[in-house]
């Protein structure tokens, strides 16, 4: 392939805007500074990984075989049923939140679907899809779901099956709902009919190292669980990982001729550099690496609450939490550092981000509000 050079100044010239806006920004939970030089050779094939990673296909330049792998280390992790699991590697937290839910729905097509006001747009997004009856239930200040608002909404629909999402870490403050709790309301009000969903897109990588650890594994009563990849593991693009109990996935799994195999995943094509991009990560860093990475991150994550604070801005974080809360910035600050907004802004301390961008972030917050 050849470029005219106009072309492959205006190459030259995105690199150059994406490198500048991928040092500044901090407010998105994405990581920085890694390095997957070593599986650039895979892009002269067009990978895809067609049907279901654990059936044969039709199509063999795939990577089902690290799919499988990195299906089963997330597996373990979760504390999965040995035998009554299945999982994928998806395009991101999104397409497993609708794949959780798609799950529920063809588990109880008259079930109410409950989540908090503080879920990611993406369930809104599958309720809609799916044409789901909905409830939101009201939050807490830090971000967990009211028990005591989805007792009395439940109570309203007491005689329909549940299917819940529970958060194990907010978009926005990084809160995190109990499963096991969730489970006991529904069951308190005599909703027993329960498919739970938890949507783990940032933290499902080191929730289960955290001490006391959120409850929402599959020991926990999960139904499904997803993760995004490209947070806290790194990928340098949009993936995912969704599991679930077999016993679901049974419900809406196809013989497609086509493929020559199985289909219960979302899309048609998929992606296969992103299993291996996990598969790379998660083997590079072992389960170790994972715990280490994770406490760099949050001693710095208290480094920022401190410094906020000490520099008269008002900042807090949850338990063990890598994203801090702070009021809304102003457009200049949300601009210039890519900060998320709503009723508060953010921060969030993924991997790659260091002690000098966030000195510069609150240089700059507090420099500013000086001046107003
Ligand atoms: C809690 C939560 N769930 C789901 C998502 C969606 O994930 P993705 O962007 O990977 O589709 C996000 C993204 O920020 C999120 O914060």
């Amino acid at each position: 392939m050849m470029l005219e050079l106009k072309h492959l100044k205006r190459l030259d010239d995105l690199f150059h805007a994406m490198e500048k806006a991928n040092e500044s920004f901090l407010g998105f939970p994405f990581a920085k500074g890694f390095d997957y030089e070593p599986l650039w050779r895979f892009m002269k094939f067009t990978g895809n990984n067609l049907g279901d990673p654990f059936e044969p296909g039709t199509y063999r330049v795939n990577s089902h075989a690290f799919e499988c792998e990195v299906v089963e280390f997330f597996a373990q992790l979760f504390r999965a049923p040995s035998c009554d699991y299945w999982g994928y590697v998806t395009n991101g937290g999104t397409e497993g939140n609708i794949y959780g839910l798609y799950l529920g729905r063809e588990l109880y097509p008259d079930a109410v679907t409950y989540f908090s006001r503080e879920t990611h747009y993406s369930v809104s997004k599958g309720v809609r899809l799916l044409g789901l009856e909905h409830c939101v239930v009201a939050s807490e200040p830090n971000g967990e779901i009211s028990y005591q608002d989805l007792e009395q909404q439940a109570t309203r629909s007491r005689y329909r099956p549940a299917v819940v999402v529970a958060n194990i870490g907010t978009t926005m403050k990084e809160g995190k709902d109990d499963a096991a709790k969730i489970r006991t309301v529904l069951r308190e009000v005599g909703v027993n009919d329960v498919y739970l969903h938890c949507d783990a897109a940032l933290c499902g990588p080191y929730a289960p190292f955290l001490d006391p650890k959120p409850a929402f594994d599959f020991a926990d009563g999960a139904d499904s669980i997803t993760l995004s990849g490209h947070k806290f593991l790194g990928a340098p693009m949009p993936c995912g990982v969704v599991l679930s109990r077999k016993q679901h996935v049974q419900r809406v799994v196809r013989a497609v001729d086509y493929i020559g195999s199985l289909d219960a995943t979302l899309s048609g094509s998929r992606n296969a550099y992103t299993p291996i991009i996990l598969w790379y990560v998660i083997r590079s860093l072992g389960i170790e690496g994972m715990k280490r990475t994770f406490l760099e991150c949050e001693q710095l994550a208290a480094y920022a609450v401190d410094e906020f604070n000490a520099r008269g801005v008002s900042a807090w974080r949850n338990p063990h939490a890598l994203t801090l809360v702070f009021p809304p910035v102003g457009e200049g600050i949300k601009s210039e550092w890519q900060i998320a907004t709503n009723d508060v802004s953010h921060l969030i301390v993924t991997p790659g981000i260091t002690k000098c961008r966030i000195d510069g972030l609150i240089e700059a917050m507090t420099n500013r509000r000086e001046r107003m």
